[in-house]
């Protein structure tokens, strides 16, 4: 879940650390450090390592680091603990009893028990309660020399998941990271040398990267770097070049990332249809499923491995492709699939969605269905990340650099990705040319009007000054639109920390009613089609029981405009498409909800951006 940094090269390094902490900032931001190879005081030319740590955010840790700090080699972290309270000392990170080798751990060390009690047995003091320290301790009891080897040495007894990196003050320049399970990618500089877990963490220095692979060690000097695998066998680096670009990442004049995302969506949703559309045969161009047509047409049924507001774009997915492309299709949570000894067949395709591509469950359950012999594809934004690259074919939704914990641009993107899936799967079953061209004509609009729907964002801040001091809500919707009600909920509560329930419109009468007071609002979903009089009769149920109610709808109904005791309208379209429009209003009260109670909305509480622990 946290982030990693490493440096080495001519320049200070505690200042490349700290600022590649900043930007790494939403994996993880409890408390944070740093550990510097630092000539020693006495000026005798031998080197010590020097750690600060802090517990708190990345401008906690700046304030904390002296601006002269020297030194050109070192490792941060910023930390979602696990194990072992929110403390100084539990910070990362973690250092040998000598202090002459420090380490920094993403991931989780499942046996820790048991080689605590081990070292402690051959003298080992151990200062945290964290299972990351085990680490430090391990290397350096088989530390003769040569940190690689060590560290290879200490990985034989570990279980459990980790992206590693260590330094010594006995070898001067030299970085040693690992992985397994928790990403870490090589920086390549002229000169200088980075490591991180995240690409973010170097753009402002190099778009040269290499990412490594589950049970591959790297060594990074200033001027070269050396992969070896779990045989010990070099492996020959490829490098990938990064396309985002470094003003990607900062944001632009908004207050915050999550502000600034849900403005780009028109953007975003753009480029993740761009080049996809192919108007003469009314298909989408999806090049990179690695799957003939043929094979595609012989899936019969599609299967969804994600987690929260991913699942929530599978769940739209799954209805449009069984409404649309007429397949048997269902969203599963991936930490419920992995473990219930699932059936995978070969005539299923499954998807495995994730903004990341790194979060675990879903990396796990997408490996077991892998196992049985399952065909994967991914629908992911970040390039190069573990579940983009270990499944079979698959799309980028290219939404750009997502920084806020709380997803919005690339559910949207997800989505465009799915009508995307929808259209060339149903073109292979039974939707006509014409059918076709309608389909991909109304998806093309879908930025003009998320755009519109975006103007509502003054009437939204009023309705949130109303509402947010309310404790608790109910999100509503039938059809495409319940997993929208989902999601809307997943938002409110994410970042404003107000309980809210997503609920399907029709499932309600069956027990949640009984929640309904004048202090519970319920937000309503209100789709143009044939589910739109169902969904109006549950909100007049609602009104009867005294609960006051904001609906969103078409802007042209003016039936629900005058029952609802609040009303967003949304540029009117094709129902099919109305999931797009009707999660920017629940985007945007989520957010603006969060600002008036004062809440840190990039950073909500308890998060992390990328949950790489099951
Ligand atoms: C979204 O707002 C959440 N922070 C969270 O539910 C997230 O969608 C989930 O952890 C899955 O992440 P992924 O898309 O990176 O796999
Ligand atoms: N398990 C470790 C801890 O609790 C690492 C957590 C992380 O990935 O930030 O310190």
């Amino acid at each position: 879940m946290c982030g990693i940094t490493g440096y080495t090269g001519p320049r200070q390094a505690s200042r490349i650390l700290v600022e590649g902490l900043k930007r790494l900032e939403y994996r993880g931001y409890d408390s944070a450090g740093i550990a510097v190879q630092q000539e020693n005081l006495a000026n005798d030319g031998s080197i010590e390592l020097t750690v600060i740590k802090q517990v708190g955010k990345i401008a906690a840790l700046r304030q904390a680091v002296p601006k002269d700090l020297a030194g050109h080699c070192g490792i941060g972290h910023t930390r979602w603990a696990t194990h072992g309270e929110v403390t100084q000392t539990n910070a990362h990170p973690h250092s040998s009893c000598d202090g002459r080798i420090s380490i920094v751990h993403n991931g989780i060390i499942e046996n820790y028990q048991a080689l605590k009690e081990m070292l402690e047995h051959s003298g080992c003091s151990f200062k945290s309660e964290t299972d990351s320290e085990v680490i430090a301790h391990l290397i350096s009891y088989h530390y003769d020399g040569d940190l690689e080897l060590a560290l290879k040495a200490a990985l034989k007894h570990l279980k459990g998941t980790f992206g590693i990196s260590c330094i010594c003050a006995d070898e001067p320049g030299r970085i040693v990271g690992a992985r397994n399970g928790s990403p870490l990618v090589v920086g390549v500089g002229e000169g200088e040398m980075f490591l991180a877990s995240d690409v973010t963490a170097m753009l402002a220095h190099t778009k040269r990267v290499v990412y490594l692979n589950d049970g591959e060690v790297v060594s990074l000097w200033p001027h070269e770097f050396r992969i070896s695998d779990s045989d010990d066998q070099a492996v020959d680096p490829k490098i990938d070049h990064v396309t985002w670009e470094l003003d990607a990442i900062e944001k632009e004049g908004f207050a915050c990332y999550m502000e600034k995302e849900i403005f780009e969506q028109p953007d975003s949703i753009e480029r993740a249809l761009k080049g996809r559309m192919d108007f003469e045969y009314s298909m989408a161009k999806l090049g990179g499923l690695n799957l003939s047509k043929k094979e595609l047409h012989a899936k019969q049924r599609v299967r969804v491995i994600a987690a929260g507001t991913s699942w929530h774009a599978g769940l739209v997915g799954c209805h449009l492709i069984e409404s649309i492309a007429r397949l048997p299709a269902l969203a599963e949570l991936a930490s419920e699939l992995r473990y219930r000894n699932p059936v995978v067949e070969p005539e299923t395709l499954y998807l495995s969605v994730s903004q990341s591509g790194e979060t675990a469950d879903t990396l796990y359950a997408m490996r077991e269905v892998q196992r049985r012999g399952g065909t994967v594809l991914g629908i992911c934004n970040v390039v190069g990340s573990t579940i983009a690259r270990e499944s079979d074919g698959g799309i980028y939704v290219h939404s750009g650099p997502e920084i806020a914990v709380a997803s919005t641009k690339a559910f949207t993107s997800q989505l465009a990705a799915f009508y995307l899936l929808t259209l060339s799967l149903a073109r292979m079953h039974d939707m006509s040319h014409h059918e076709g061209a309608v389909f991909l004509q109304q998806l093309r609009d879908i930025p003009g009007l998320v755009k519109k729907a975006l103007e509502q964002r003054d009437r939204i801040q009023v309705l949130a000054k109303k509402y947010a001091h309310n404790q608790d809500f109910l999100f509503l919707g039938r059809g495409l639109l319940y997993p929208i009600a989902l999601e809307g909920a997943l938002k409110l509560k994410e970042i404003s920390y107000i309980h809210a329930e997503g609920y399907a419109a029709g499932e309600i009468k069956h027990g949640p009613i009984a929640l309904v007071s004048p202090e519970t609002p319920s937000v309503f979903l209100v789709p143009n089609d044939h589910l739109r009089e169902k969904t109006i009769t549950n909100m007049k149920e609602i009104k009867a029981r005294g609960g006051p109610v904001i609906a969103i709808a078409s802007e042209k109904d003016t039936e629900v405009a005058a029952i609802a005791d609040d009303f967003i309208p949304v540029p009117d379209c094709d129902s099919r498409f109305q999931p797009f429009t009707m999660i920017i209003p629940l985007q945007l009260f989520a957010y603006f909800c969060a600002l008036e109670l004062g809440k840190d909305v990039d950073q909500p509480r308890n998060l992390a951006k990328s949950v790489t622990v099951e």
